[in-house]
């Protein structure tokens, strides 16, 4: 069952004490990756929520939504659009700031990638303090995309991340 599907995912992700810093707890997919029923369980759950539901882009944020993403858009018969960092993206992009602790961040899109009225499903691999996906929330909105939910492998319940994103959708496998 969905159940055993979750377990067997959870088993498979590899915690490592003080990466990339003291004191954090790093939540590795690698492991899941090597796993092809742990990796493939973690895109059919995902597959099968989505599947039917009218969504024409999978946004996938760097680097591991890039890992999910994709599978996923071709499941679902969706078109794949990645959200990077700056000044990776080649052509004219939107940009979107996010606060960190100490500072900002930002996540940019390709313009013309989305267009407006379309129905958007939002991947990465982890919610942590939530402010990645709320910017790019923020990025597909603003080009008057829908987004229907946001979908990530774990999230880390205790940093509230969650409450940032607002009234968005969060569908976790694991926490
Ligand atoms: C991690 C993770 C998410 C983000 C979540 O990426 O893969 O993208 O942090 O954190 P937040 O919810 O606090 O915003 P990371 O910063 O390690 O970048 P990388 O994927 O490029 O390695």
């Amino acid at each position: 069952g969905e159940d055993d599907r979750i377990a067997g995912i959870s088993s498979v992700i590899r915690v490592i004490r003080d990466f990339p810093k003291p004191g954090i707890l790093f939540q590795d997919i690698t492991t899941l990756l090597l796993n092809h029923k742990a990796f493939k369980d973690t895109i059919d759950l995902f597959v099968e929520r989505y599947k039917d539901k009218d969504i024409s882009v999978v946004a996938g944020i760097e680097a591991r939504g890039f890992i999910f993403g994709p599978p996923i858009a071709l499941a679902i018969g969706a078109k794949f659009v990645p959200i990077r960092k700056p000044k990776k993206l080649p052509g004219e992009v939107i940009t979107e700031e996010y606060s960190l602790e100490y500072g900002t961040d930002k996540m940019e899109m390709h313009v013309g990638a989305v267009q407006e009225g379309e129905h958007a499903l939002i991947v990465d691999d982890l919610i942590a303090t939530g402010g990645t996906l709320s910017a790019a929330i923020r990025l597909l909105e603003r080009v008057g995309v829908h987004v229907v939910e946001c979908a990530c492998v774990i999230e880390l319940p205790e940093l509230k991340g969650r409450d940032r994103l607002g009234d968005k959708p969060l569908f976790v496998l694991v926490s």
